[in-house]
């Protein structure tokens, strides 16, 4: 199980401080793995502040070439040089205010993964593809187009546009057909190991409902990452509602 939280362009060095103060006396659990996606410019002081906590942390987006004349990119070798193991790709927000693209999101993840970083690969369509029923063609095209030739595990991200902020979400049957879907796309391509995760106001209120939708492999939360109370009321439903399930199981 894994919950990313994408902090986006928000918190400062207080804040961050803050946050990450309230985790070190934490009990945190081996079955649910959390990465932080800070704003980049905060990578190496959030590194820095995490020490021997079990928190992996990630780029929110890096550019489709290694280095040069790009003012304001980021590359992913430094991404990685600071201590990053995930990179957000073509999150919803770079492809509307960055027009990213499919093919550019194609090229960044290739990079990605030569420099042993791991992509979460976002996906989502919006509220209009949604009600003319067109979300599962779209969402196709975005991930046959966004996969990288070659890799061994992909992470891929359902968030759909109209979810991302908003308070609302999709009922669990539309989540467990478009994730049955996405694996299927992924592995019409290639039988490699592929996880979804699904994002789009994720929060404390609907955390286990959507964990218990199958092939819902964890959740990336943007507004309700940001407050340490509500990530911890989130971490804690995820590893509780983990337990129920080993209890059932068992
Ligand atoms: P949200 O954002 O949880 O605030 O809806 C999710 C995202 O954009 O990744």
């Amino acid at each position: 199980m894994f919950i990313a939280a994408n902090w986006k362009m928000n918190l400062d060095k207080k804040s961050i401080n803050f946050f990450i103060e309230h985790l070190r006396d934490y009990k945190f659990s081996d079955d649910v793995n959390v990465c932080i996606f800070p704003p980049t410019i905060y990578i190496n002081f959030l590194n820095e502040l995490i020490n021997n906590l079990p928190i992996s942390i990630g780029g929110q987006n890096c550019h489709n070439l290694s280095f040069g004349a790009y003012t304001g990119e980021v590359s992913a070798a430094s991404l990685k040089e600071f201590g990053c193991e995930y990179v957000i790709l073509g999150h919803s927000e770079r492809r509307i205010y960055n027009k990213e693209t499919n093919q550019h999101i194609q090229k960044c993840a290739e990079l990605a993964i030569e420099t042993n970083l791991k992509p979460i690969i976002c996906v989502g369509e919006n509220l209009s593809v949604r009600e003319n029923g067109k979300a599962i063609n779209f969402i196709k095209k975005q991930i046959i187009e966004c996969l990288p030739e070659k890799f061994e595990e992909i992470i891929i991200a359902y968030e759909p546009i109209w979810s991302i902020g908003t308070g609302k979400i999709p009922h669990k049957t539309e989540i467990k057909e478009m994730h049955k879907n996405i694996i299927e796309i992924v592995n019409s391509k290639t039988k490699k190991n592929v996880k979804v995760l699904y994002g789009g106001s994720v929060n404390e209120n609907n955390i286990e409902e959507i964990l218990s939708v199958n092939n819902v492999c964890g959740v990336l939360v943007g507004g309700a990452s940001l407050k340490i109370k509500d990530f911890l009321a989130i971490y804690s439903s995820a590893v509780k509602y983990l337990d129920k399930i080993h209890n059932i199981e068992d």
